[in-house]
């Protein structure tokens, strides 16, 4: 099953107006004519327009790094799909492990968010991923799981067009530690399990799934080439265009 890469950029807390108006152009030129794999870019809220503008007549799709479940309301501190709507993007991130690690996120709350922006149709990436401490006690594959079910609760079939999963272990993002090949291939291979167990073969095969950690000009081809990579998220590397456009282009 042929799936279309996805490679996202996540510039968390970083970018001003001008730094990320200059990033997102900058981009925008390296994808121009790439038409066989997607690229997207989540940059702060407070830029997202800007971003939005600059990547205009590209295909570049444009992702908030977080977003409510209510159209509006009381909800201070929150924005709704509707305004990342408003705002030119297409899409949300939801459950990054920052959220989960600093501001205590649960998969509840995870869950709202992420139905909430299926509903008024955002594309989601749900992002999950275990922790040193996990890994090492030997719970990778329940923490993963109970991730996917609690994070997709509710969600049917049909509604799994607009998910993409990322896998983020932990312990690799940020940290220059990247998970082998073998290790992310392996886990990449037991969520397209689990998805199949949850919705059937059809909708496993047809989700993509991509890896995040670390991901870098070095790392990103031999990443791509596993058979259930479907692409990756980045940080760090997806604040300099030339590593990102590396990362892209990968071969
Ligand atoms: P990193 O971040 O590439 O800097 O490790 C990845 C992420 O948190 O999405």
């Amino acid at each position: 099953m042929k799936r279309r890469p996805l490679i996202a950029g996540n510039w968390k807390m970083h970018t001003t107006t001008v730094e990320a108006r200059e990033l997102a152009t900058a981009i925008a030129v390296i994808c121009a004519g790439l038409d066989d794999r997607d690229v997207l870019l989540s940059p702060p809220y407070t830029v997202l327009r800007d971003v939005a503008e600059c990547v205009s007549r590209t295909g570049i799709i444009v992702a908030a790094q977080n977003v409510c479940w209510e159209e509006k309301g009381a909800y201070t501190g929150e924005i709704s799909p509707i305004m990342v709507r408003a705002a030119g993007g297409s899409a949300a991130i939801v459950g990054h492990s920052e959220r989960r690690q600093i501001f205590l996120e649960t998969d509840e709350l995870v869950n709202r968010r992420l139905t909430g922006a299926l509903a008024s149709g955002l594309m989601v990436i749900l992002c999950i991923g275990e922790t040193l401490a996990e890994r090492e006690g030997g719970d990778t594959f329940a923490v993963l799981e109970r991730q996917v079910r609690k994070g997709l609760a509710g969600i049917g079939g049909e509604a799994m067009v607009g998910v993409v999963i990322a896998y983020e272990p932990v312990w690799a993002i940020g940290t220059g530690k990247t998970a082998s090949k073998e290790q992310a291939q392996e886990v990449h291979a037991f969520i397209r399990s689990l998805l199949a167990a949850i919705y059937g073969k059809n909708i496993a095969d047809q989700t993509r799934i991509l890896y995040g950690g670390s991901v870098k000009p070095a790392n990103i081809d031999e990443l791509m080439a596993q058979p259930d990579i479907d692409g990756a998220l980045v940080g760090g590397a997806a604040l300099d265009a030339q590593s990102f456009g590396r990362i892209i282009t990968f071969r």
